[in-house]
């Protein structure tokens, strides 16, 4: 097998009413947990890494680990880069051999957006890769996507459809009420569906829009990280029905997960620290934290996103 882009999983994901995880990853156990549960569901999965994970782990690094992902699986892999805040981080990404790179410029005018997107698409298009890009803004707060809740709007119908037209991006990010973090509503959670409805009835039959701060920020996983020490206050996330509804009754194609593994990977870690004091070898908490990524993985494919069996 070979890494291939997002076109026919979106294609097949459209058809068949259901989404791709897009799983966010820093090092090798975050990789083999996302990668092993979607093999054991036989399902389609995005890899992607942020600047601070290509940061973290270097490049030739995370690109080698994914090479090797690859060649131990059967499934089709996509390797996406997550936020690129301009053309030259999509750039070296393409070169590196990502089959797919989103660039971010949500934060500009809408069209100082459409600007750098196209430029992006230009060149990432030249070399057989596919381009996501964002309209309207998410609330929240992470390492380097800051946007003020003050500041959160959702996607405009009207622009996405200028937007998609001009720029030629394959796949779209929109803001209906999702955020990034553990701390996502601070009443009941709500997504704003008749705006995803809007959007799509204004682009082209079947435009794969894409869902970032999709995490569900379990109870039970939060539970885990404060029964062993954590202080995890205040947390929310988007249940995972809602999550289904996007995927299953839309045009969402990719749905964006990282915080769930953070929160996953940091449990098993501080339970088995807790657990086990006398121990230091690094493969006893590693190899628990790793198997509870791999459970979280396996059970938004399988029961969430519903992508199972989508590489029989
Ligand atoms: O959307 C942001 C992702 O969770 C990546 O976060 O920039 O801290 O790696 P990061
Ligand atoms: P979460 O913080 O909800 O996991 O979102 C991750 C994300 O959108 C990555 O781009
Ligand atoms: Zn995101």
């Amino acid at each position: 097998m070979s890494l291939v882009t997002t076109k026919e999983m979106f294609k097949k994901a459209n058809e068949g009413g259901y989404a791709i995880g897009a799983f966010n990853i820093n090092n090798m156990e975050v990789l083999q947990g996302i990668v092993d549960a979607a093999e054991e569901n036989k399902s389609a999965v995005i890899v992607q890494c942020s600047s601070g994970a290509i940061k973290y782990a270097r490049p030739i690094y995370l690109k080698k680990l994914i090479d090797a992902a690859v060649e131990d699986t059967t499934i089709d892999i996509a390797l996406h880069l997550d936020h690129g805040a301009d053309f030259q981080i999509c750039k070296e990404c393409v070169d590196l051999g990502f089959t797919s790179v989103m660039i971010d410029a949500s934060k500009y005018s809408l069209e100082e957006n459409i600007r750098i997107t196209k430029e992006v698409v230009e060149y990432a298009h030249a070399n057989g890769v596919v381009v996501e890009a964002e309209l309207g803004k998410l609330a929240g707060v992470e390492d380097e996507v800051n946007v003020s809740a003050e500041d959160a709007t959702y996607t405009n119908a009207k622009e996405a459809q200028e937007f998609v037209e001009k720029t030629g991006c394959d796949s779209l990010a929109v803001a209906i009420g999702t955020s990034h973090g553990a701390n996502k509503f601070s009443g009941e959670p709500k997504l704003a569906y008749n705006r995803l409805q809007e959007i799509q009835d204004l682009l082209p039959e079947g435009y794969p829009l894409v869902l970032h701060g999709s995490s569900s920020v379990y109870p039970e996983s939060v539970a885990v990280c404060n029964e062993f020490g954590g202080q995890l206050k205040n947390t929310s996330g988007v249940p995972d029905a809602m999550l289904s509804k996007a995927c299953t009754e839309f045009n969402v194609c990719k749905i964006n997960v990282d915080t769930d593994l953070r929160i996953a990977m940091t449990g098993g870690i501080r339970k088995s620290f807790a657990e086990n004091p006398s121990n230091f070898d690094p493969r006893k908490y590693l190899g628990p934290a790793r198997e509870a990524v791999r459970a979280s993985v396996s059970h938004k494919i399988k029961n969430v996103f519903k992508s199972g069996n989508s590489c029989k």
